[in-house]
């Protein structure tokens, strides 16, 4: 039995309403974080027990395969506040346990322009950063300023700025070279006050039609965005899901127009320089996995990059499916695909 006082830690508890997925696994510890001083003194405490730790926002990008014999911190400090204003820009600063969605409505709602596509988004503010959140045609990374993290072991706060964070698709520094030795305490984005819409991705002009929109303003972009979102995306709340399992892969010039011969209505994105970007989505698909199911792991009818647990799949199970849709993408079109979701 650990006791250390003033802090109200579990013991063995079930994960499973912490991780979208609904994967049924135990924590050796667990502890509710609801403020900075609670994170700092339960790292500053260095109880050997509570030596391994996992830092959790609303578990909406992890797949537990396996009971995590340490501590568990599952961030939950709430709070947003404006930081800067000046005629065409406000600072916004977000703490880490905020759910994202909700402060993509707050920024809306008062008419902060720059969060708008990533509306929908489930998970918490301070897990943005870590996979660098991205969605019609945004990204984290656009609009902000900088975060405050705590180092898990030594207890040092320090503050990362956009190029200390080393955003890029589905990446940044706290997903690489400091994977697992940060917790994110906050966020602070520069929002505009005069919103430039950013509504040519896919299906979102029309959504806004179908609306019967006339003009665009930030409460009816997100709403085409959630309209979108809803009609292809499961609900976590009702089907297990982390959101797109894949990354889309980047392949070369010469792999692209060699795979563009074999399968002309191959889905392809602008990548960077010299670089395309395939519709992961699309090559799952093409190999006949949409809609395909094994036991209670899935594959999302209506977005072949999402697995989903119907019911009662262990992580090993999802992982499972997702290492066999690998192996046969591998096998038809010579593309390795890589996980987004992080895996525990
Ligand atoms: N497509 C298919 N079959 C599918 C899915 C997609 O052919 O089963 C093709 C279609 O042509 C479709 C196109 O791919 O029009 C693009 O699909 P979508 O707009 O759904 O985008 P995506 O590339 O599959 C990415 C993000 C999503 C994000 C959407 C929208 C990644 C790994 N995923 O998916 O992010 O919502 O764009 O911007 O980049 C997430 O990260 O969890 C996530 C859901």
């Amino acid at each position: 039995m650990v006791i250390i006082y003033r802090m109200n830690i579990g013991e063995n508890i079930s994960l499973r309403p912490y991780n979208t997925f609904g994967i049924d696994v135990n924590a050796r510890y667990f502890m509710d974080i609801l403020s900075v001083d609670d994170i700092d003194s339960v790292i500053k405490a260095g109880h050997p027990e509570f030596s391994r730790l996992l830092i959790l926002g609303f578990g909406s990008n992890i797949l537990f395969t396996q009971d995590f014999d340490g501590l568990v911190l599952r961030i939950g400090i709430k709070g947003i506040e404006k930081v800067y204003e000046d005629t065409d820009h406000v600072g916004i600063k977000a703490y880490a346990g905020e759910k994202w969605d909700d402060l993509v409505g707050y920024c809306v709602e008062n008419g902060y322009a720059g969060l708008e596509n990533l509306s929908l988004i489930p998970g918490s503010t301070g897990a943005a950063p870590v996979q660098n959140i991205g969605a019609y045609g945004a990204e984290f990374g656009n609009c902000f300023k900088e975060l405050e993290a705590i180092h898990t072991t030594t207890g040092q706060f320090r503050h990362f700025s956009k190029s200390d964070c080393a955003f890029s698709y589905r990446n940044s520094v706290f997903k690489s070279n400091l994977k697992d030795q940060y917790a994110i305490l906050s966020v602070t984005f520069i929002l505009n006050k005069r919103a430039e819409f950013n509504t040519s991705y896919g299906t979102i002009e029309e959504e806004l039609k179908v609306m019967g929109v006339r003009k665009k303003n930030l409460l009816n972009v997100r709403e085409a965005i959630c309209r979108i979102r809803r009609s292809k995306l499961p609900d976590p709340a009702l089907i297990g899901n982390a959101g797109s399992f894949f990354k889309n892969p980047s392949v070369s010039l010469e792999k692209y127009s060699e795979l563009k011969k074999a399968y002309p209505n191959m889905v392809v994105f602008q990548g960077d320089e010299n670089t395309y970007k395939i519709s992961a989505g699309w090559l799952i698909e093409d190999c006949g996995w949409k809609g395909k199911r094994i036991g209670d792991a899935g594959v999302y009818p209506r977005q072949a990059l999402v697995l989903v647990n119907y019911g009662h799949a262990s992580g090993q199970n999802i992982l499972d499916l997702a290492s066999t849709i690998s192996q046969s993408v591998k096998n038809r079109f010579g593309i390795d695909l890589e996980s987004e979701v992080n895996i525990f």
